[in-house]
């Protein structure tokens, strides 16, 4: 800790000891309620719930009606889809964008592409929804995982170099929570050992890095349009890049292996490929929220903005850290939380003191790495045949190094992304409710 944040800690805390002090003849004036924990009886801070995701205008409906009506449902009629991606390619900056089925759908082309096989190796980020390594796995390739920066929450970089074996093919960093990784130290460690970079942007959509969109500085980037995302059609997925030889191939794979562009493939019809389209409904609810995604960034920008200035104060709050000339989208907020600053208030006491305070928040990722799915991969007769017992064994071992993603499972709490789309007003409840808990901590941990 350095003199000059445990000097800001030591304020806060005084800050904190000083306005408790004061609950007492406060109380008088303002009412006890508004000070009590609503848990322990008092009332909520926050009430009118928040924004609804996702969003539903009625303006956009005659656009989804011309798709239905004209019976041109599929990528091999109709245009909507190469609109979007079109239009999605030239938001982002990138030379290409391709449309898929799903997010997941976007990284499986991607390993393909970027020629991940069975029996290679994929080094990824260990925090991230489950997607990222079940891409990874359905190739057959072997899901390594790098730490994570306690600081920032994403990849760190310096955990990549020494988990390269011969058999890696790619790094697969994920800017989780719309938080860009620190790609520069990630491609220079994959350029100079000669692997692919596939971003999983999948919670990223116009993040931006040193002035690059996230998607748009790896090989390859993945996108998701789940129902959840910022820029949602249900399902849907985009593959972006530079690259007119990978988005050839990307664009046959996913379509059943017809030849496409300068990709011609092994035969002269079909090549190895799947079905991995995006249909045009998808694509034409897409075109039309691609101005409120704009929009809504930032708005969400400006307030996560506003809510890091006040929870930087907040003695136990450890919002995360970007990397230099980066901006983030804000997919979750999240932060640290040190239990030991709110008197030994547990996390998950915390988040449900918080709740009855009318804002909603949960634990981050857990370490889903001992919840048994790669156990069941590396135990099946393929994993078996392509790997050797030692290298399952060290593989299996690894994941007690983890230490920096073991305490991101075990302090992080966020906020969804529809909370920074409200009022600022609403917004400063969220400190306002943290620092009343605050007060309470021993209370709040005896009652459970
Ligand atoms: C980080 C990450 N990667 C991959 C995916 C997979 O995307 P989809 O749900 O569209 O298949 C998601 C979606 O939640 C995600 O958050």
């Amino acid at each position: 800790m350095t003199a000059r944040n445990s000097r800001r800690e030591f304020l806060g805390i005084a800050a904190a000891a000083v306005a408790g002090a004061g609950l007492f003849t406060k109380r008088a004036a303002a009412g006890p309620a508004a000070e009590i924990p609503a848990l322990l009886g008092g009332t909520p801070v926050h009430k009118g719930g928040w924004p609804a995701w996702p969003e539903w205008r009625q303006g956009w409906e005659p656009s989804i009606l011309d798709v239905l009506r004209s019976g041109k449902w599929y990528r091999g009629s109709g245009q909507q889809v190469q609109q979007f991606e079109a239009a999605y390619a030239k938001l982002l900056n990138a030379r290409r964008c391709l449309a898929t089925a799903s997010g997941t759908t976007a990284l499986i082309v991607a390993m393909h592409v970027l020629d991940v096989d069975a029996g290679d190796e994929v080094i990824v980020s260990p925090f991230t929804f489950i997607a990222s390594y079940n891409a990874i796995l359905i190739n057959k390739a072997l899901p390594v995982l790098a730490d994570t920066d306690p600081a920032t929450l994403t990849m760190d970089p310096a955990s990549i170099e020494h988990r390269i074996t011969e058999r890696t093919r790619a790094v697969m960093p994920v800017h989780i929570y719309g938080m860009p990784c620190d790609m520069d130290p990630i491609l220079a460690t994959a350029r100079r050992r000669g692997v692919a970079v596939v971003e999983d942007a999948c919670q990223a959509w116009l993040a931006d890095y040193k002035g690059r969109m996230c998607g748009t500085i790896g090989d390859l980037g993945c996108f998701s349009f789940q129902n959840s995302k910022h820029l949602p059609s249900g399902e849907g997925g985009a593959i972006t890049g530079n690259s007119d030889d990978l988005l050839d191939r990307a664009s046959s794979f996913h379509d059943c292996g017809r030849p496409y562009g300068g990709f011609k493939g092994a035969r002269p019809n079909f090549t190895r490929g799947g079905n991995f389209r995006m249909q045009h409904v998808q694509a034409a609810m897409l075109l039309q929220q691609l101005d409120k995604l704009v929009q809504d960034t930032a708005r969400r920008r400006e307030n996560a903005d506003r809510l890091t200035a006040s929870l930087t104060e907040i003695p136990g709050i450890r919002p995360a850290r970007l990397p230099e000339n980066s901006r983030a989208v804000w997919h979750l907020y999240p932060f640290r939380y040190e239990a030991d600053r709110f008197q030994g208030l547990p996390r998950d006491a915390f988040i449900k003191a918080m709740r009855a305070e009318g804002i909603p928040c949960s634990t981050g990722y857990q370490e889903q790495y001992f919840d048994g799915l790669l156990d069941e991969a590396i135990n099946s007769r393929g994993f078996q045949r392509l790997f050797t017992a030692k290298r399952l064994k060290d593989y299996r071992d690894s994941f007690q190094e983890l230490k920096g993603n073991r305490d991101v499972c075990a302090t992080t709490v966020a906020f969804t992304q529809n909370l920074l789309l409200a009022e600022r007003a609403d917004v400063d409840h969220i400190p306002a409710a943290i620092r009343k808990i605050q007060a309470h901590g021993a209370e709040l941990a005896k009652r459970g």
